[in-house]
């Protein structure tokens, strides 16, 4: 297959500002005539949705950690198939909020030393990475303070509190050092317009 769009992904803590930075790109991209899908993990697309709810509400401890890995994962084929690949073939600009780097974070880290697992499962299920991925980065409790102003019932990472916030910020940067000719680094504690102004200019950079 050849891919004619561009894979661009959201990646940082929990009350980074991702959804919002994608959402601002997303329509600045339509406003320059570009065909974008803007999309978000887990879930986009209808199974992926369903499992999201399964990962995000109720009591996380029905689950094992590495049910939990199969389960996100499970959710990311999905959403690669009938979401992601079919609108870069039609040379789209996918835009996702979170993607395999976030299980890298969360299931890799959080419930023991499970990186390997999560990459060995990515390698056989998913065997793709972004084309650009934007993390980011910021005050790990100001995230978390921005991330409990938000009412809702999806509050599953969330409630690992402040030091999980601390260990996955410190894992993106890490991340980002691994993966250095995809990851770009922004500075998310500044003004909305402050970053967003950032994130075009490297999209920009990108698409030319
Ligand atoms: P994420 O998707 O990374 O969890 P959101 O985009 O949902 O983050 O933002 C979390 C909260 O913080 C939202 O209420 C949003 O309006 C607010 N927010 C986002 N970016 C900023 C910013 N740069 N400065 C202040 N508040 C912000
Ligand atoms: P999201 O809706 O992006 O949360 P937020 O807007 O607070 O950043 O993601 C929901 C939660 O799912 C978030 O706490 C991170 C977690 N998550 C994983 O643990 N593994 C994954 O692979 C993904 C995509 C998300």
């Amino acid at each position: 297959m050849t891919q004619k769009g561009l894979f661009l992904t959201f990646e940082g803590i929990d009350g980074s500002g991702k959804s919002t930075q994608a959402r601002r790109l997303a329509d600045v991209l339509c406003a320059q005539g570009r065909e974008v899908v803007l999309t978000r993990e887990p879930g986009g697309s209808p199974g992926a949705e369903e499992i999201r709810r399964l990962v995000l509400e109720g009591n996380p401890d029905r689950w094992s950690a590495e049910t939990e890995i199969l389960l996100f994962t499970a959710a990311r084929r999905d959403h690669l198939e009938r979401t992601i690949q079919p609108a870069l073939e039609a040379g789209k600009v996918v835009i996702c909020d979170r993607f395999a780097d976030s299980t890298r974070m969360y299931q890799g880290l959080s419930r023991g030393e499970l990186r390997p697992v999560v990459d060995q499962l990515h390698t056989l299920m998913i065997g793709r990475e972004p084309d650009l991925t934007l993390l980011i980065d910021m005050d790990p409790d100001t995230g978390l303070s921005r991330a409990k102003g938000r009412q809702g019932t999806e509050e599953r990472f969330e409630d690992f509190g402040p030091d999980l916030q601390h260990r996955m910020r410190a894992g993106f940067l890490a991340l980002a050092e691994e993966f250095l000719d995809r990851f770009r680094i922004i500075d998310g504690n500044r003004d909305v317009d402050s970053v967003a102004a950032d994130v075009t200019d490297i999209v920009m950079q990108t698409l030319r």
